[in-house]
């Protein structure tokens, strides 16, 4: 039995994470968290070849999985939606039977390369972030999983290294709140992104 309310799995996934700017910084903040797997998806498997029973021992250990990457085109990088397609079974992951994952919580945790005005109805690309997510939301759903408002990091392109670190501070955050249970989780369903009203979603235990 682990001594924390809640195990956290990280699933990473970034192609060229030696040219990343932000997401290189971001990992560094929770890679270590006690009661958190970290669990880098291109590292395990450059050429493709997921283990799928390995994969799935790794989610019925855990209790809230992080899906953590850059977006790309609009979507997440490759390996994340091989994983989905050969990890999450029928039998197991959904349908009648399928109950592995049930009350899981999901949270995704993605960076944008456009800024969040970009991000809008009226937008240039015409619709939130969170809509952009709708596919990994219902994949959850239909595995009877929790999915949690999103972290987002947009408008990577001109962060400064300041705001990058304020972000990985957020992100430490969340995470330990999350593993301790100390985040008020329907407070944060009234948002778009779990990361807007921090010290409102965190109980004075972890804003302390
Ligand atoms: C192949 C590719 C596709 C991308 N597609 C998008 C996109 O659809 N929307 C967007 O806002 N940024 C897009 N970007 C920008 C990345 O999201 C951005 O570079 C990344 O979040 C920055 O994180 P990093 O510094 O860790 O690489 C794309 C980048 C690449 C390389």
């Amino acid at each position: 039995m682990s001594k924390y309310k809640n195990n956290i799995l990280i699933l990473f996934a970034h192609p060229a994470l030696q040219k990343s700017r932000v997401n290189r910084h971001l990992i560094t903040y929770v890679r270590n968290i006690e009661g958190v797997t970290f669990h880098d998806l291109y590292e395990a498997y450059p050429d493709f070849h997921i283990h799928i029973k390995k994969e799935q021992n790794l989610l019925e250990a855990h209790d809230i999985i992080v899906l953590h990457h850059p977006i790309f085109w609009f979507s997440t990088p490759a390996i994340i939606k091989e994983w989905f397609d050969l990890v999450l079974v029928h039998g197991w992951a959904f349908g009648r039977e399928g109950r592995a994952l049930q009350g899981k919580k999901m949270l995704s945790v993605i960076s944008t390369g456009g800024r969040e005005s970009l991000y809008q109805t009226k937008g240039f690309h015409g619709h939130t972030i969170g809509e952009f997510l709708y596919p990994i939301q219902q994949t959850a759903r239909v595995c009877r999983m929790d999915y949690l408002p999103p972290f987002v990091v947009h408008g990577t392109h001109t962060l400064t290294p300041e705001e990058i670190g304020a972000y990985g501070r957020e992100y430490q955050k969340i995470i330990a709140a999350l593993r301790d249970g100390n985040i008020d989780l329907e407070k944060a369903r009234e948002y778009p992104m779990i990361n807007v009203h921090l010290k409102e979603i965190l109980t004075a235990e972890e804003n302390g």
